[in-house]
């Protein structure tokens, strides 16, 4: 391992579609560029997209390795995983969303200390709702990237969570305004800042839109690995907000 100590960053949102998985995509790309290993664990467990966007095929995934470890056929970790690259493994989410309500909180709890020992940094993919498995997911991590669009539902969501984190003395997350997705200016960001009552952390700005962007799922391939993908202001962003990470 090349950290001291891994770390387990989730991405979330409050709001569905604000750019949450391409953006693991693409973090994982700038820690894979960095030298460090890392694991996708996809806990959109009902919709996950990541494996398929990675085009990553394998019979084994979150439900198979639950299953496995409930009946004591566990044996290896790298069996579940899938390899991208020599950093990047990934954790997918149940083939069958049927098998989804089998799979117990705990054991994703059992799943990420586990991780954590093989790999510098297990980065969550998750969809948006606070549930049992999320919540887990929150708790264990080092720190909680949330990612919000300018728009009012979405802040206002992310008022109530600003305040819920506020009631619990919990600071260890960070607010991410994607202008990438949402490239409509429906308030300026002294505006956001007073509706969701923080600060906004970082801003990926309007030109890491890509309009090419099904070339790059559909291919399997990742922005921030191509030649300019970091150095575009984006990938910048994106970057600083994994050094702020690693170095703590
Ligand atoms: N930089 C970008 N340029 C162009 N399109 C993008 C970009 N980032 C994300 N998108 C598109 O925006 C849509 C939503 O992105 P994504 O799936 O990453 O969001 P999400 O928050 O994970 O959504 P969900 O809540 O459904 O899981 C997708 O169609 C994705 O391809
Ligand atoms: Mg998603």
């Amino acid at each position: 391992m090349a950290l001291n100590q891994a770390k387990i960053i989730t991405v979330t949102s409050v709001k569905g579609g604000t750019g949450k998985s391409s953006a693991v995509i693409n973090l994982a790309g700038i820690l894979a560029s960095k030298q460090l290993k890392t694991v996708i664990v996809d806990l959109d467990l009902y919709s996950g997209v990541i494996a398929a966007s990675l085009r990553l095929d394998s019979p084994n995934d979150i439900y198979t390795l639950v299953d496995d470890l409930m009946n004591n056929r566990f044996d290896n970790i790298d069996d579940y995983t899938r390899k991208y690259n020599d950093y990047i493994d990934v954790l997918a989410a149940p083939l069958d969303p049927r098998s989804v309500n089998k799979i117990r909180p705990k054991y994703i709890d059992i799943i990420l200390s586990r991780l954590k020992l093989k790999y510098d940094v297990v980065l969550i993919d998750t969809n948006h709702i606070i549930d049992a498995i999320n919540l887990i997911s929150f708790d264990a991590s080092d720190i909680i990237l949330y990612f919000i669009t300018n728009d009012l539902m979405d802040l206002k969501n992310m008022k109530t969570m600003v305040s819920i984190y506020e009631d619990m003395n919990i600071d260890n997350y960070r607010v991410i305004l994607n202008e990438s997705i949402n490239t409509s200016y429906n308030y300026n960001l002294y505006e956001i800042k007073n509706l969701i009552g923080t600060n906004v952390n970082y801003v990926i700005p309007k030109s890491f839109y890509n309009r090419k962007i099904s070339e790059y799922v559909y291919g399997g391939k990742i922005m921030t690995l191509d030649k300019n993908g970091q150095t575009t202001k984006g990938g910048q962003v994106l970057t600083k907000i994994i050094n702020e990470i690693i170095k703590k």
